[in-house]
């Protein structure tokens, strides 16, 4: 394909695919990176007629073929992806229709959040409209969340409805993004504005496609993960506990559980709520504070796990401060998200400007903010906070921060003891 520079890490020299039973990428790539060919996992998503199984597989993205012909993809399919990820990645998934007889028509946007608006959706179905797919025809989304949401959007208003199929590439979208049918895209006056609940057919999960994230966005990535482990798993949160720093070293084995760990608790909530009408808003813990800091940082000051980083340790602090959970589960939480590489300390910003921010959230309801508070780790409340309760408890933890930065210990007795 002239235009697209591939630089594959498994796709190119010398593929065992077919001669060696136990590793079907290229034996380089083998030593580089410790890579095995797995049994695939399948973690299914239970949602009546719109049920479909997260297939987690070492590999798979270049091996396909098997999917590709079990879910009945055949004619035309769109690949909307982005240039970073269509640089790794592309190449070798065309390969694999083409070798499956399916012709591949690639939408390749440019990277990041600036990238999610109607406009975009509009591209795309022009794309689609202009090589006449049909309502049966399959939309691929291969790319992180954006790309995930976009193509989502798009697979859900196209003809009223495509099938469409999601094959993320960030820890993000693996854990979080590409389960559950949230699609959408941003407005001018807030994030994730405009969208709809569609839900995909199938979730193609690689995890050693998270091999070449770079490292912000994989750090990130881990804040998504610790949410599981507060609002689910207190086992969970033990494991991460124990293997982060093989965690942020991304040991393929490690990555692999604990993508399939979050897959299951998402499919679980989601599960249990499609429509985010009650337990499913339980993924919004860290959310609160953490979509105010990336608004009131025009997103370009903290990325979206950043923000939610710090939004855990301080909504956990600000449970404390409501007496909600003790102070030893803020700091398990703080020292995790710190192990994790995230930022954890609230950025000095006027209590009124991060209230107003968190109040114009779509976690507002009848003009309250509902917070998720953990109550110990794996077990969370859900609970309206009031403006005043979160002005007295901003006072208290900024000057405290302002008057010994080093010593949370102290801060959070001192806080207490003045709460
Ligand atoms: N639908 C949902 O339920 C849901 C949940 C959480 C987040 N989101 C949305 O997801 C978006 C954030 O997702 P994201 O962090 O994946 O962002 P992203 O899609 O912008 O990806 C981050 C960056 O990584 C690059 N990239 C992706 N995969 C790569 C790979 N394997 N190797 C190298 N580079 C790669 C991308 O090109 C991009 O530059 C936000 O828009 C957020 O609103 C949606
Ligand atoms: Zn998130």
């Amino acid at each position: 394909m002239p235009g697209y520079a591939t630089i594959h890490p498994f796709s190119d020299g010398n593929c065992l695919h077919g001669k060696d039973v136990l590793c079907a990428v290229p034996v380089q790539c083998r030593v580089l990176y410790g890579v095995m060919m797995t049994s695939p996992t399948i973690v299914p998503v239970s949602l009546g007629e719109r049920s479909y199984e997260i297939v987690i597989q070492a590999g798979l993205i270049d091996h396909l073929e098997e999917r590709v012909h079990e879910l009945g993809v055949r004619g035309k399919v769109g690949i909307v992806t982005d240039r970073h990820v269509a640089r790794h990645y592309l190449r070798g998934l065309l390969r694999v229709l083409d070798a499956c007889g399916v012709q591949a028509v690639p939408i390749i946007l440019p990277p990041g959040e600036h990238s999610k608006t109607l406009t975009t959706i509009k591209h795309i179905l022009d794309v689609l409209a202009s090589h006449r797919f049909e309502r049966s025809s399959f939309l691929f989304a291969l790319g992180g969340g954006v790309v995930g949401d976009l193509a989502g959007f798009a697979a859900a208003i196209y003809q009223r409805g495509m099938p469409f199929v999601q094959i993320p590439t960030t820890l993000i979208a693996q854990s979080d993004s590409s389960v559950g049918g949230k699609t959408g895209v941003d407005h001018r006056l807030g994030k994730n504005l405009i969208g709809a609940f569609y839900q995909p057919k199938e979730v193609w999960i690689d995890p050693l496609t998270l091999r070449t994230l770079p490292k912000r966005e994989w750090v990130g990535g881990l804040a998504e993960v610790i949410k599981y482990g507060v609002i689910a798993d207190d086992m969970f949160f033990r494991s991460l506990e124990r293997d982060m720093p093989k965690l942020r070293d991304r040991q393929p084995d490690i990555v692999a559980a604990v993508v399939k760990r979050s897959c299951e608790i998402k499919a679980d909530v989601v599960g249990a709520d499609e429509r985010e009408s009650d337990r499913r808003r339980i993924l919004n813990y860290g959310h609160t504070i953490g979509h105010a800091l990336e608004t009131l940082g025009g997103y370009k000051a903290l990325i979206h796990g950043e923000a939610v980083g710090i939004g855990m340790v301080q909504e956990a602090d600000l449970a404390c401060f409501m007496g909600v959970c003790d102070k030893d589960v803020v700091e398990r939480i703080r020292t995790l998200v710190r192990a994790a590489g995230l930022p954890h300390r609230l950025p000095s910003w006027p209590s009124a400007k991060v209230w107003k921010a968190m109040m114009h959230d779509k976690k507002v309801s009848g003009g309250q903010v509902i917070g998720v508070w953990p109550e110990g780790i794996g077990c969370v409340r859900m609970m309206p906070i009031d403006e005043e309760t979160f002005r007295r408890w901003h006072q208290i933890e900024s000057s405290s921060v302002a008057v010994r930065p080093s010593s949370t210990k102290s801060r959070v007795k001192r806080r207490r003891t003045r709460a």
